[in-house]
């Protein structure tokens, strides 16, 4: 099988992680990069032995790259994403996909009408406590459901703040506590205890940060089978704990704690099975996490590729969280239940 080019757009902070998952990649090999900092660009170009662009529409323009990773700000994605389309190249995004429902349908929309793959990093979502998490729930294993919570209680310092101009803004971050950072375990949420029928929310800026966004996020949701929810998030907390998901069903009870399950209580199971990896935290930096779950999506989307089917976050699984995101903001705007579609 012929190896796939990569490209990527965007060479900030999380681009190391994409460069490891490519490189640790059978079927691929990093093609080209490119960043609006020629800085940036001539650095991990040079480092990597690869050509780079100051101008993305240069790399999309190069035949040997089939695959482009979409790394700039959130809220810069869509005509990065719209061009990659129109250029013919599958994509892999950062999460968010973009920061409104309206960009996001706008991708998914260019990307369909191109036949291009469309993945979006939702990298817990690999790890096997958590694959094993789901294949339980859909298996029934839960009994009925009855209770879930995303809880993502993390510590961000000015100087995060601070080392980019986009983060923290509504225009480009989205939001914050929920947007950026608890989206995550949101989409974990969802995905492990289906849809979500209604939301109330409240969402607040407590301390004394150069920020626009939230800092500090509660909601309360009633799911499309009758279950009933809890998220709770922040970056305000002097310091981070770990992300928890937990799901509760009549038959079941699974915590998992930043990528591991931490317990398993399931009628008729001596224990869980799934293996325990190094995932970091993303408690107090977004630096801390490791590559394992990148490394797994970027090998999704090889496959996805060469199998000709869907990779598996796609597009409108990744619209869901953004969804339930744009709920709890409204819900606090208005100070009402909002009923999602
Ligand atoms: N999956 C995760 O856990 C995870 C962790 C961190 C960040 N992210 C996401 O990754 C994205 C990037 O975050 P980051 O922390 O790396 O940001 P960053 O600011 O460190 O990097 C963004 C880069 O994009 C470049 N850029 C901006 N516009 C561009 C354009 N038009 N063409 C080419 N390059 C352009 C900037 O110069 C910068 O180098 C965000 O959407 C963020 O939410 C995801």
């Amino acid at each position: 099988m012929r190896k796939l080019g990569f490209g990527i757009i965007g060479l900030g902070a999380i681009s190391p992680l994409h460069i490891e998952g490519i490189e640790a990649c059978e079927g691929a090999y990093l093609a080209a990069v490119a960043d609006v900092s020629e800085e940036r660009a001539q650095l991990v170009g040079d480092r990597q032995s690869a050509p780079w662009y100051t101008d993305y529409q240069e790399l999309l323009a190069r035949p040997d790259v089939d695959v482009v990773c979409v790394l700039t700000p959130s809220g810069l994605r869509a005509p990065v994403c719209i061009d990659a389309a129109r250029a013919g190249k599958h994509i892999i995004a950062e999460k968010p996909l973009e920061v409104s429902l309206q960009r996001v349908d706008s991708i998914i929309e260019e990307c369909d009408g191109a036949n291009v793959k469309l993945a979006v990093i939702f990298q817990v979502r690999f790890l096997p406590g958590v694959v094993a998490a789901r294949n339980a729930i859909v298996q029934g294993r839960l009994g009925k459901l009855v209770l879930g919570g995303a809880y993502v209680k993390w510590h961000r310092s000015q100087d995060y703040y601070d080392s980019a101009t986009w983060r923290g803004t509504w225009e480009l971050d989205g939001g914050g506590a929920l947007m950026n950072q608890g989206i995550h375990y949101i989409d974990l949420l969802q995905w492990g205890m289906g849809p979500v029928e209604s939301i109330s929310g409240r969402v607040a800026t407590l301390i004394k940060q150069r920020i626009e966004v939230e800092d500090t996020a509660v909601a309360c949701l009633k799911f499309a089978n009758g279950a009933l929810g809890v998220i709770e998030a922040c970056t305000s907390a002097n310091t981070g704990t770990p992300a928890r998901l937990e799901l509760r069903g009549e038959k079941g009870l699974i915590i998992i704690e930043d990528g591991n399950i931490v317990t398993w209580q399931v009628d008729g199971d001596e224990e869980h099975v799934a293996e325990t990896v190094e995932t970091g935290s993303g408690s107090t930096s977004p630096m801390a996490i490791t590559a394992i779950g990148h490394k797994a999506q970027i090998n999704d989307m090889v496959d996805a590729i060469n199998q000709d089917r869907p990779p598996v976050v796609d597009g409108r699984e990744a619209r869901k969280s953004i969804e339930i995101i744009s709920a709890i903001y409204q819900s606090s705007r208005s100070l009402a239940p909002v009923r999602l579609t």
